[in-house]
């Protein structure tokens, strides 16, 4: 019998040894990469993917207008706005073996966009062996006399089918829904910009399972943790009952923006990597005269399941790619294609200890552009970033595979206000590593805390509490927010008693400057009573005040949205929000107004977000306005603070928090 098995085996092995191929090839048309299992075609007429096979089942299906594609590049990086390139490209045709022995093939796709002599390059690489492409996209600007074109608004690849193949979305492990039937979109009800009602369809398994409304930020994911998103199918609708995955694999993610706070759209029926985008207050670089960057590698990977096998068994086959290091070797054999994109030899091991305050629980150390706040670090061109999860019990850190050079080293944690920060970290291949002590900030004696520092507004009414209306329970965030009316919740406005109230009932999610209307499929009236003041109440005693002269407010925001919306660095002196005036008031007297500048603005809570730009602020005051028994704090929007919308949403300015504490000194 051992005979018999070593003899199957062997046979085996040289099926697949001799099965085993990788085409590169070109006709008219098209170009083609191709192995035993993954067939691929750029079309030449149009720069793009328009057709992916995985044995014999077709992952696209036909073309027609922007779908049956991809993945394929666009933008919104134009003087006109949107460009999606291929149109008038140049292709070339890789073919190599990687050190590892391994044959590969590529495309290269550019096109300028000849008006302003910008362009855009795309690569898409197969392996023998591998089921997946692996991408690189670059950007460049060389144009003297415009030296300032515009800002690089938006870039990303999609992969778009046009089939009936998917059946179901897959955002992180615990967030993923039916997509909607044809249907269910065909009788659906606007009910805001790129928001549907869907529940009159009754019988559609989204509505039934998931929620009745659908947008595609319902979907989107924080990039800390995030390794994998894309689609499945369940096999119901495969030509051979076969369940099938077409995922996009956070493999790297030094190229993208706003570090491990960077929050993003992923898949709604498209299954994305989003490069750059203002989404949630993410900041997006300038495109001037010299701009040259590439992002990626990224892999689409593409898998195939027994009839029974699960969304969940798929996605974890995809996630375990998520790793920097995978395909290393690879990688450094193709970066003579590549410009930009560093080897191995220009990489090192970053290594640290730092001591963590005590409480301090998911800390996380981020490397990112020198001397700049990582959610805003889009000024550098050659700005790249990296992070890791430090160990709690030691301190320790290691982040391999970071592109040697000097950085800024953020840590932060749960439970712990602020930030530590250091400037002109360097990685080097033979730095030693290097130690830190993370003093928090303090200000005096804490007497109390509202939320959790996390740099989320989560644990809130209506954040990350499950919506269980519907079996496969999202999170209450995800959800359009009229859902969740807030004159209905807090008919009297937001009183919080420190001691006696309970964050996740009793704090909203969101701090409106009023509640819309506009926008609203739920209750059309607007509501400007009891909505844009908050109130505090907490007692002090004889002892906590006796001996302190300084009191110390903190107010950590987890998000804000200002009349700027995504657009952070615009001035638009027709808008008198642009820059909000958020007033804290102490047992009735008015002790401070802080201006929230626009440059931290983005839609947040309105587009499901509870994770958007954190920066806080700290009202400083004299004790005496303080006193022993009940003390009242207000925090206060101006009343109907309003901005301009151009598409249908609500004007409507607001604040979510992350946490907040008051200390005495
Ligand atoms: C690979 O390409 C060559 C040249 O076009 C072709 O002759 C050969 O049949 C291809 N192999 C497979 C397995 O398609
Ligand atoms: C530079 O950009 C300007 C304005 O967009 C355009 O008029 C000009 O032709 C561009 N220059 C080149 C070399 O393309
Ligand atoms: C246009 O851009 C290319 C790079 O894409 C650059 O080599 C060339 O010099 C630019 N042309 C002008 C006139 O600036
Ligand atoms: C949706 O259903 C409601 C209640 O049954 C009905 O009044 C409304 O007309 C329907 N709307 C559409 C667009 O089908
Ligand atoms: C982009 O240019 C605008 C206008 O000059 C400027 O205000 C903004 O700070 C720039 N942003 C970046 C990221 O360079
Ligand atoms: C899936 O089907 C296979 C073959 O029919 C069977 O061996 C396996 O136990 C099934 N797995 C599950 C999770 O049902
Ligand atoms: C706060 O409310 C939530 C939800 O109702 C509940 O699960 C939790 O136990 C409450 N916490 C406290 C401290 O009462
Ligand atoms: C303050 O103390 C009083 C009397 O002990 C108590 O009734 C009240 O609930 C307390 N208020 C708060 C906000 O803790
Ligand atoms: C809200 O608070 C501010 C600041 O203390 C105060 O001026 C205002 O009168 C309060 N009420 C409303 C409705 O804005
Ligand atoms: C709120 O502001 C809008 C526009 O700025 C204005 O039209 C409206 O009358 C205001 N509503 C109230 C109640 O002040």
């Amino acid at each position: 019998m051992p005979g018999l098995r070593s003899k199957i085996l062997a046979l085996t092995a040289l099926l697949k040894a001799s099965a085993a191929f990788l085409n590169a090839t070109e006709t008219t048309s098209q170009l083609v990469l191709q192995n035993d299992r993954l067939y691929v075609a750029v079309a030449k007429t149009n720069g793009q993917v328009v057709d992916i096979t995985l044995d014999e089942e077709d992952l696209l299906g036909p073309v027609s207008g922007n779908t049956g594609k991809g993945p394929y590049v666009d933008c919104s990086c134009i003087p006109s706005g949107a460009w999606t390139p291929g149109a008038a490209a140049q292709f070339q045709l890789i073919q190599g073996t990687d050190s590892t022995g391994t044959p590969y093939g590529g495309v290269r796709m550019s096109d300028t966009y000849t008006p302003t002599n910008q362009s855009i390059e795309q690569w898409w690489f197969l392996r023998e062996g591998e089921t997946g492409l692996h991408l690189f996209t670059r950007v460049t600007y060389f144009n003297e006399t415009t030296p300032y074109s515009r800002d690089l608004g938006e870039l990303r690849t999609l992969f778009r089918p046009n089939t009936k193949l998917w059946t179901h979305l897959s955002g992180s492990d615990g967030n993923y829904a039916p997509i909607p039937s044809t249907d269910a979109f065909k009788n659906q009800i606007v009910v805001q910009d790129a928001t549907s009602y869907l529940g009159n369809t009754t019988q559609d398994p989204y509505v039934q399972q998931y929620s009745n409304y659908f947008t595609k930020y319902t979907f989107s994911e924080l990039w800390r943790d995030h390794k994998v998103h894309g689609q499945y199918s369940d096999g119901t609708t495969s030509s051979d009952g076969n369940t099938y995955g077409a995922w996009l694999v956070h493999n790297t993610r030094e190229t993208y923006y706003g570090g491990p706070l960077h929050y993003d759209l992923v898949v709604d029926g498209i299954v994305y990597n989003y490069l750059v985008s203002g989404h949630y207050g993410a900041p997006v670089p300038n495109i001037t005269h010299g701009f040259d960057r590439i992002w990626g590698p990224q892999y689409y990977h593409f898998n195939k399941g027994a009839p029974n096998t699960t969304l969940a068994e798929l996605r974890a086959d995809a996630a375990k790619l998520a790793d920097p290091e995978w395909n290393a070797d690879f990688y450094d054999s193709i970066a003579d294609y590549v410009p930009n994109y560093a080897p191995r030899s220009e990489r090192a091991t970053f290594k640290a200890t730092i001591q963590l305050p005590g409480g301090a629980t998911r800390p996380i150390a981020v490397l990112s552009e020198n001397k700049r706040d990582f959610q805003l670090n889009v000024f550098d061109q050659t700005s790249l970033q990296y992070w890791a999860d430090i160990d709690p019990s030691t301190g320790s850190v290691e982040i391999p595979m970071v592109k040697m050079g000097t950085y800024r080293l953020t840590v932060y944690a749960d439970g712990i206000f602020g930030w530590f920060l250091q400037d002109d970290v360097v990685v080097s291949a033979n730095a030693t590593p290097l130690a830190f002590i993370w003093e928090p900030e303090a200000a005096g004696i804490e007497v109390w805390r509202i939320g959790t520092p996390d740099k989320s507004a989560g644990e809130y009414k209506h954040g990350y509490t499950p919506d269980t209306s519907k079996p496969l329970q999202p999170e209450q965030y995800r959800i359009y927010w009229a859902e969740w009316d807030f004159p209905d919740d807090f008919p009297e406005g937001v009183v919080f008693k420190v001691g006696e109230s309970n964050e996740s009932e009793d704090f909203n999610y969101i701090h409106w400057s009023w509640f819309p209307g506009y926008a609203n499929y739920l209750s059309p009236q607007p509501v400007y009573d009891n909505v844009n003041n908050w109130t505090i109440q907490f007692n002090l005693s004889s002892s906590q005040l006796s001996g302190s002269q300084k009191a110390t407010f903190t107010i950590d925001l987890a998000g804000a949205k200002t009349a700027n919306g995504n657009n952070k660095w615009a001035t638009l002196p027709d808008e008198p929000y642009s820059n909000v005036p958020y007033t804290v008031a102490v047992n009735g007297e008015d002790v401070e107004t802080w201006i929230i500048p626009s440059y931290r603005s983005g839609s947040c809570g309105v587009r499901s977000g509870v994770v958007c730009q954190n920066f806080g602020h700290n009202f400083i005051f004299s004790t005496t306005l303080l006193k022993e028994g009940v003390n009242e704090f207000v925090l206060s929007l101006p009343f109907n603070a309003t901005n301009t919308e151009g598409a249908m949403l609500p004007g409507v300015i607001y604040v979510q928090y992350d946490a907040l504490r008051l200390e005495l000194s």
